[in-house]
């Protein structure tokens, strides 16, 4: 055998040797928690054959506690490039058969290249966690290497989209570069988020809690809201992130893949012109509009179990991907509280980064009073959502269904906050409060002193709501632009967004803004 050929097979078994990680008898472990390896979940995630990897030689550099005689090449993290559906996306995967995947200065060096070669070619970066932590061992560099890591996610917030899988430990201060990123997608029993586990939980506040109670994806994905998505399994994780790419563009710079529509643009939809109860206290379900509306019924909806009163996703109208913000008067009847600000906020910001048109449907009663909700600061997490769509440049299209009461009306891409188009349905009910709330307020003293309070308060609720149960006075100050045919909802929506397709509209140059955190 030449010498070179001799290099070449040399070459090939390093490469054999690096792609088994922390070796076969780990591997069968991750397989045994129903977990897939670092290199299976990248084989699955990108198009066949489309990996290119980086930086398989790259071994530890620490001595501390005799870790020098055990080295793995590649060192517990497995990074390149590739393509999903045919466009550029970087990735890193941590290894967890190589010590548990824990994080060394070498690994966040591999990260941070693969996070500043996506920075310089605008293409997304996907991450997906599994691992025990800062490797012990390494100490502060392992610290330092987190860090390194937190820096760039900053960076790169709002210039590439930014997604982590989680589908293993995520612990301690690990959790912060997914919470740094655009979407975490964790995997249901084998992912878990929190910045102190079960032992030190007991032993600081007493209580006993498990893995999956502290901070498993159920958790996160309806209570903390850590979590936008919480999934079976990883193949449903993986096949999630694909989906949720395409409705994305590649970079701020760009817009989202337009993809042909087989749905007819101006398809009726005869059942809208009879979804809103007789009763205005009566719920109807928002996510039967939505999905009468957008391209085939197709909503990809992002904390689906977190905050329901209002409903965040991706949707199309003619191929063209939006970002769908509604109320949802089936849940605390659409009531904008901490929670929902919150959600929607972030997601409209994401939006709005990104360049992708904002569509919301608006039915809310107003915010939800109380002292749990004040002392929360409802006031404040009711302004993120308020400064999100007033800061937002790009089209926003809003069609108001029934209720937009107080502050509610202000915030929810009201024509105020720049909004572009803005439609009302027939039964849109545009005013400072509800009836009831209003003859409180003006009448409480007369129905007080009258023999029949009952009678007085039906009247006055009454022409209240002859006067403002409508849409009518908001269209007559042209704040809302026209009073449409819900069947019509559909059409309506695309040619606003048709007609918004060449929007320019900037902010006033500034260092960065001071959003109400
Ligand atoms: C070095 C680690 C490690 C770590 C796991 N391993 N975590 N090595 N540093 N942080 C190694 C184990 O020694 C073991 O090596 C292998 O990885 C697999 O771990 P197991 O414990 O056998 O796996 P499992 O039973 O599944 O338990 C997983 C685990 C547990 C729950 C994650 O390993 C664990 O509790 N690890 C420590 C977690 C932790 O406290 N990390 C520090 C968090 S603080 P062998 O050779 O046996 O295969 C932190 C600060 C970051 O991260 C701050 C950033 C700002």
């Amino acid at each position: 055998m030449s010498n070179q050929l001799e290099k070449v097979k040399e070459l090939i078994q390093l490469r054999d040797k690096a792609r088994i990680g922390g070796g076969e008898k780990r591997i069968e472990s991750q397989h045994k928690k129903g977990k897939y390896t670092a290199r299976e979940r990248i084989a699955m995630l990108l198009d066949e054959g489309s990996f290119e990897e980086f930086d398989m030689f790259v071994t530890h550099r620490c001595t501390n506690f005799g870790i020098d005689k055990e080295s793995y090449l590649g060192d517990g993290v497995v990074t390149g490039y590739g393509t999903i559906m045919g466009r550029l996306v970087y990735i890193y995967a941590q290894d967890f058969t190589v010590f548990g995947g824990s994080l060394s200065e070498t690994l966040a060096m591999k990260v941070c290249k693969v996070m500043d070669q996506a920075m310089k070619m605008g293409a997304p970066v996907i991450g997906i966690n599994d691992s025990g932590g800062a490797r012990i061992q390494e100490g502060v560099n392992a610290l330092a290497g987190y860090a390194e890591i937190f820096q760039r996610n900053i960076l790169a917030s709002g210039v590439v989209p930014q997604i982590s899988g989680i589908f293993g430990p995520c612990a301690g201060g690990a959790v912060y570069s997914p919470a740094l990123t655009d979407f975490n997608i964790m995997t249901k029993g084998t992912s878990y988020m929190f910045l102190t586990g079960p032992k030190v939980v007991k032993t600081v506040t007493g209580e006993d809690v498990t893995q999956e109670e502290l901070g498993g994806a159920s958790v996160h994905a309806s209570k903390s809201g850590v979590a936008h998505f919480a999934v079976e399994n990883e193949e449903e994780g993986i096949s999630l992130i694909r989906k949720l790419l395409s409705y994305l563009p590649q970079n701020n710079l760009e817009e989202a893949p337009v993809i042909a529509c087989n749905d007819p643009i101006n398809r009726l939809e005869d059942g809208l012109n009879d979804i809103i109860p007789d009763s205005s206290n009566k719920p109807y379900d928002m996510y039967e509009v939505i999905g009468a509306i957008v391209d085939n019924g197709e909503f990809l909806e992002v904390h689906k179990d977190y905050a329901q009163n209002i409903i965040i996703g991706f949707a199309r109208f003619n191929g063209q991907s939006v970002g769908m913000v509604a109320n949802q008067p089936k849940y605390l009847a659409g009531v904008l509280d901490i929670n929902s600000s919150r959600k929607a906020a972030r997601f409209v910001r994401f939006c709005d980064a990104f360049n992708i048109p904002l569509v919301t449907l608006v039915d809310v009663p107003g915010f939800l009073p109380g002292t749990a909700q004040e002392y929360g600061g409802v006031i404040l997490h009711g302004a993120k959502l308020l400064y999100a769509y007033g800061e937002a440049t790009v089209p926003k299209v809003t069609v108001t269904l029934r209720k937009s009461y107080g502050g509610a009306y202000c915030v929810m891409s009201s024509k105020h906050l720049r909004g572009d188009i803005n439609y009302a349905w027939p039964t849109a009910e545009i005013a400072v409060m509800g009836p009831s709330g209003a003859i409180e307020v003006l009448y409480s003293k007369e129905v007080a002193a009258s023999e029949n309070p009952a009678d007085i308060t039906a009247q006055k609720e009454q022409e209240y709501r002859d006067a403002f149960a409508n849409p009518y006075n908001a269209a007559k100050y042209g704040y809302i632009d026209d009073v449409i045919e819900p069947r019509n909802t559909r059409f309506r929506i695309i040619r606003a967004l048709q007609q918004l397709q060449t929007k320019k509209l900037t902010n006033p140059a500034k260092k960065h803004d001071n959003l109400p955190l």
